[in-house]
C-alpha cells in the first residue's frame, strides 16, 4: 500500500527568516514514526540554506519549484537539474499551472523537463489540471489525460514508476473553491488507469497521485479518505505551520483507516 504524501509548494512567498523559522518548527515536529511522507518546495534561492538546516532530517524531503531541462549553458536566470542535484535536492515540481499560464510552458517543455529531472535522479512532480471553461464544457477528463500522456511521452516503465503526479484544477488554486473529493477522485482514478495503459498495473499501483487546489485542514478530510488520492500538493496552507501539521495528521489518520476499510 502506498504511503500518503504531503508536499508544501511555498510558491514565491516568505522572507528568509520566516522560511528558516518554518523549517525549524517542522523539523522539531515531524517524527520518523509517522507513515505520511513530507516534502517542502521553497523558492530556489533558499534551497541551499534550508537543505543545510534539514541535512539530518531525512523525513522532510526538499524539492524545487521549477528547473530548466538543459544541464548548463547561456540560459540567464535558469536553474539546471545538475545544480539541484549538487544541492542534494530530491524533487522538482514540473509544469505547475502557474508556469504554464504565466511563463508559457507547454506540454513539450514539460516532457523535456520530466525526462531531464529523471536523468539527474530528481523525482518529478508532474502537475496537470484543467481551467474552469474546460471543466464547464465537460472536457476535464480528456484535457487532463492528454496533458498526462504528453508529459510522460517516451518514458519507460521504470521511469514512469518514479514520477509523482499532482492533479491541480486551475479553478481551485488560490480561489478558495475546492474540487469535491468525489470529482477529484474521478480524475485521479482516470490518471491511474491511463498510467496503467501506458505501462503496467505494477507501475500504476506504485505511482503517487496527489490532489492540489485550496487544500486546507477543514476540507481535505474528504479527499484524503479516497484510496487513490495519495496526498496533497499544498500552496497557501503550507505556509502556516499549524495548518501544515494538521494536514499531515489527517493523512496519517486516513492511511490507518484505508488500510482497514479501503474507499
Ligand atoms: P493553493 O493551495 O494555495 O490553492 O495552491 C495550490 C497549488 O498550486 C499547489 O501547487
Amino acid at each position: 500500500m502506498r504511503n500518503k504524501l504531503i508536499i508544501g509548494n511555498w510558491k514565491m512567498n516568505l522572507g528568509l527568516a520566516d522560511a528558516q523559522d518554518l523549517v525549524f518548527k517542522l523539523k522539531s515536529s515531524i517524527g520518523s514514526k509517522q507513515s505520511t511522507e513530507v516534502a517542502i518546495c521553497p523558492p530556489s534561492v533558499y534551497l541551499m540554506t534550508l537543505m543545510n538546516v534539514l541535512k539530518d532530517t531525512p523525513q522532510i524531503k526538499v524539492g524545487a519549484q521549477n528547473m530548466f531541462y538543459k544541464e548548463e549553458g547561456a540560459y540567464t536566470g535558469e536553474t539546471s537539474p545538475k545544480m539541484l542535484k549538487d544541492l542534494h535536492v530530491q524533487m522538482v515540481i514540473i509544469g505547475h499551472s502557474e508556469r504554464r499560464q504565466y511563463f508559457n510552458e507547454n506540454d513539450k517543455d514539460v516532457n523535456l523537463k520530466v525526462k531531464s529531472a529523471l536523468k539527474f535522479g530528481l523525482t518529478p512532480i508532474l502537475c496537470v489540471g484543467e481551467d474552469l471553461k474546460t471543466r464547464e464544457n465537460g472536457e476535464a477528463e480528456n484535457y487532463v489525460k492528454n496533458q498526462l500522456i504528453e508529459g510522460i511521452k517516451g518514458l519507460n516503465n521504470s521511469e514512469i514508476e518514479k514520477i509523482i503526479i499532482a492533479y491541480e484544477p486551475i479553478w481551485a488554486i488560490g480561489t478558495g473553491k475546492i474540487c469535491s473529493g468525489e470529482d477529484a477522485n474521478k480524475i485521479i482514478k482516470m490518471i491511474r488507469s491511463t498510467i496503467k495503459d501506458k505501462s503496467s498495473s505494477n507501475v500504476s499501483d506504485k505511482v503517487k497521485i496527489l490532489y492540489g487546489g485550496s487544500v486546507k485542514s477543514d476540507n481535505f478530510k474528504e479527499h484524503i479518505q479516497y484510496e487513490d488520492i495519495d496526498g496533497g500538493l499544498v500552496g497557501g496552507a503550507s505556509l502556516n505551520f499549524e495548518e501544515f501539521i494538521k494536514l499531515i495528521d489527517l493523512a496519517n489518520t486516513a492511511h490507518e483507516q484505508t488500510q482497514s476499510h479501503p474507499v
